[in-house]
């Protein structure tokens, strides 16, 4: 199994059948401090209409699909997924009750841990055993459950080593051409940018190991947008962040996804859930059990059931099955 950090190793290999990265907008790029943009209409509303809410129902315009995914561990299947396909420039939320699975087929999607079974596929080419940090290089990012920010750098520390792939990838174009020096001052102005964005400019010089849990689940988010990112996979981003905050981290999410940005992510907490998923995959037990809207999801039966149905006796009004995350 792979594991680590994405910037434990990010001296990316240029990979020659990487496809050309489309991005509807750079992340953080929409102008000085573009922060969650209030009555901008979801761009991608009307898009699930006429999609079957069944599991593994195609979608028009699919960025990442997932077929008959299987992970084992010892004797337990954590993961046994027949077919996933995410819509391009949505919201899609996966959600299930603890130990679903749902962290262990995020390291699966991403690279951070290989199935024993099936095909994983990103813009329509197999991604099966390629590593995460060439993965980064292809637009697909992903943030962790328990955060990994390296606690003896510096916040900006943090931010310049979000971009390594980038820098990694055009290391030999810009060596070349001298312009090693520009491309540094371009990734710091874009780490500023997106502090800023994040409202962490007074934290840049700040070890990362000062900030609270809830700060470091921003830093996470802001270091994975270094890579300009046009697939974005969150793992629980909310959890343990300060309700003040979890409204301008939701803003963030929406404010991606109105540039162009393509998100998955994994929530406990169903009024978030609810209120900005375009799209819903419910795992349970490691396999698909529904999808659909936020309204199909939350009127099935199955949805419900595997909720109601577990071993802790329900699920509180959040969602959560009584468990601390972090
Ligand atoms: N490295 C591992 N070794 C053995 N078992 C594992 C490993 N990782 C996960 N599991 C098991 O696989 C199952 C799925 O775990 P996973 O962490 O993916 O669930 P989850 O849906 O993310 O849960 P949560 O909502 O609590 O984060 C659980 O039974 C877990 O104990
Ligand atoms: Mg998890």
């Amino acid at each position: 199994m792979k594991t680590g950090d994405p910037s434990e190793k990010d001296v990316a290999i240029e990979d020659p059948n990487a496809p050309e990265v489309v991005l509807g907008a750079t992340a953080g790029g929409g102008g000085a401090g573009a922060a969650a943009q209030e009555d901008i209409p979801n761009p991608i509303a009307g898009t699930f209409d006429g999609v079957d809410p069944t599991p593994g129902s195609p979608k028009p315009d699919e960025i990442l699909v997932a077929k008959n995914v299987v992970r084992r561990f010892g004797g337990l299947t954590a993961v046994d997924v027949d077919e996933v396909r995410i819509q391009r420039g949505a919201i899609t939320a996966l959600i299930g009750p603890n130990g679903a699975g749902k962290t262990t087929f995020f390291n699966l999607l991403t690279g951070f841990d290989d199935p024993d079974e099936g095909d994983v596929s990103l813009n329509g080419n197999s991604i099966n055993g390629v590593a995460s940090h060439k993965l980064a290089a292809r637009g697909m990012v992903r943030t962790f459950q328990l955060t990994k920010s390296l606690a003896k750098m510096s916040v900006m520390d943090n931010m310049l080593l979000g971009a390594g792939d980038q820098r990694g990838e055009k290391l030999s174009f810009s060596l070349l051409r001298g312009s090693w020096r520009k491309q540094e001052s371009e990734v710091r102005a874009r780490a500023e940018e997106l502090l800023e964005r994040f409202s962490m400019t007074h934290m840049a010089d700040e070890y990362a190991a000062t900030l609270s849990g809830g700060q470091r689940k921003l830093l996470e988010m802001a270091r994975a947008l270094m890579a300009k990112p046009s697939l974005i996979l969150l793992d629980e981003p909310m959890a343990g962040v300060n309700p003040a905050l979890v409204q301008s981290l939701l803003g963030h999410v929406e404010a991606l996804r109105d540039e162009g940005v393509s998100v998955l992510f994994v929530e406990h907490d169903m009024d978030v859930i609810m209120g900005i998923s375009d799209w819903i995959v419910v795992l349970a037990e490691g396999s698909v059990i529904a999808e659909g809207t936020p309204d199909q999801v939350s009127s099935n039966p199955r949805v419900i059931d595997a909720y109601l149905g577990t071993e802790d006796g329900g699920a509180s009004s959040d969602g959560r099955q009584g468990r601390d995350s972090e």
